[in-house]
């Protein structure tokens, strides 16, 4: 009697640690229970997979779905389904929202609000303050919880942690790796004037690279001296690529989508809609990235997807906001630099889901393997499309990627064996859960 599942995927080349090579899935209850060549009747279901390649689902470890408080520009099922359109299967969410992810009820009320009512799988970061400090062990251990995010440097929301004291106090009593944005406050105080009204361009003279590299080395410097591990999520210059090549014992990298796609040319076709904290730099800056990706010196790639109306953005600089939508073009722009030759199609998966499961230590999700979950994105990396304002299911409803066209795009997408996302259209109700961490793992 032949082994049967709940459901196929059929004759997909699967790209996981084995390399890449045809060959089936067997899903049953929602993890992955056979990988082999399997009958069209040993399943309940059975999805044709011919040519199409079935990735890790890909995992964002840094979006900003914008519920509670700012529902106006995103919320946690509109975010979620423009992850699953995109074929992003598991996300991270930021603190930033309102009130504040810094406590644990405030932590409860994004599961409650989140459980069956996202799209995809999630985690939520719980922002560290000087007034929480004593609660940060607690928090960072509670399910559901992605771990510590600190702001060094001020962005969107009120979330600020500028002094060394301050983050000296918060890396001293946790455990796990915490994530930090890292630009230098006093530098971006004293900078202030270089901002030129009306122009977003001057973002980048104003956030520049030497306000990156000052927040990341003082950063690192102490996690060092607290034997602490770090996260510095989106690296944006060749001098913070340079130095974080020396200090990989302690820190993480990641870096956005959009910084390895734009450079400081797109202010001119794009004004404040590429304005972003840390900003799209000169172009140089965007060789460092990439050479850094090459090197294995980068470990994740975050979209920063960080939704703003597109009445919010066309304020004058510098009075528009920054941060751009991302979750749904992550896949699609990163095929496409696999497609021009930029990425390996294995560094990719590498980059969105070992990646993740490996620096924040992901419980059965990251791999195409016997016991993990059946989180798959799909893909064809022939397909040829124009990304459009119109595909983008953001409530802010744009991307900076209006009109580009793209080889490489998501097919399908699927959370624990269920498809979500297939062909461009929803498939499945709501029925996210949170990421589980080894860490953290519930009892039981
Ligand atoms: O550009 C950004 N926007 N960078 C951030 O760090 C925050 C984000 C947002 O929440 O709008």
């Amino acid at each position: 009697m032949p082994e049967t599942f709940d459901l196929l995927l059929k004759g997909g080349t699967v790209v996981n640690q084995d390399g890449a090579a045809v060959r089936d899935i067997g899903v049953t209850d929602g993890r992955i229970a056979g990988i082999g060549s399997f009958a069209p009747e040993q399943a309940g279901q059975s999805v044709d997979c011919t040519g199409l390649h079935i990735l890790p689902g890909v995992i964002d470890t840094q979006v900003h779905f914008r519920e509670p408080g700012l529902e106006h520009k995103e919320d946690l099922e509109s975010g979620s389904r423009a992850a699953v359109m995109g074929g992003v299967t598991a996300v991270f969410e930021m603190p930033n929202t309102n009130p504040l992810t810094t406590s644990g009820d405030a932590l409860a009320d994004k599961l409650r609000r989140a459980t069956a009512r996202m799209h995809c799988d999630f985690a939520f970061f719980v922002g560290g303050t000087h007034d929480n400090v004593k609660d940060l062990p607690e928090l960072e251990m509670l399910p559901g919880s992605a771990g510590i995010k600190v702001f060094i440097g001020s962005s969107t929301g009120s979330l600020l942690v500028a002094d060394d004291p301050g983050v000296r106090a918060i890396l001293k009593v946790i455990r796990r790796r915490a994530a930090f944005h890292c630009e230098h406050e006093p530098r971006l105080a004293e900078r202030r004037e270089l901002r030129v009204p009306g122009d977003a361009s001057s973002h980048p003279v104003w956030r520049d690279e030497i306000a990156a590299l000052t927040a990341t080395h003082r950063l690192v410097t102490l996690a060092k001296e607290e034997g602490k591990r770090v996260h510095v999520l989106h690296v944006t210059s060749a001098e913070e690529m340079e130095y974080l090549r020396g200090v990989k014992d302690v820190a993480t990298v990641e870096v956005t989508p959009h910084h390895l796609t734009m450079d400081a040319g797109w202010y001119a076709t794009h004004g404040s809609l590429v304005q972003m904290n840390p900003p799209v730099r000169e172009a140089r800056h965007r060789t460092a990235l990439w050479q850094g990706l090459a090197e294995g010196v980068v470990d994740v790639l975050g979209s920063d997807h960080a939704p703003h109306t597109l009445e919010e953005k066309a304020k004058p600089y510098p009075d528009s906001p920054s941060g751009m939508t991302g979750v749904q073009t992550l896949v699609p722009t990163m095929l496409n630099h696999v497609a021009e030759g930029r990425l390996s199609l294995a560094r990719f998966v590498d980059l969105s889901s070992a990646g993740p499961a490996r620096i924040f230590n992901i419980a059965t999700k990251g791999r195409i393997a016997v016991g993990y979950d059946a989180d798959f994105t799909v893909v064809d990396l022939k397909r040829r499309v124009t990304i459009r304002n119109e595909w983008i299911a953001s409530k802010a409803g744009w991307t900076p990627y209006d009109g580009m066209e793209v080889t490489g795009w998501p097919v399908g997408t699927f959370v624990r064996g269920h498809r979500v996302m297939w062909e461009g259209e929803l498939t499945a109700p709501s029925q996210g859960a949170p990421v589980r961490f080894m860490e953290a793992l519930a009892k039981g």
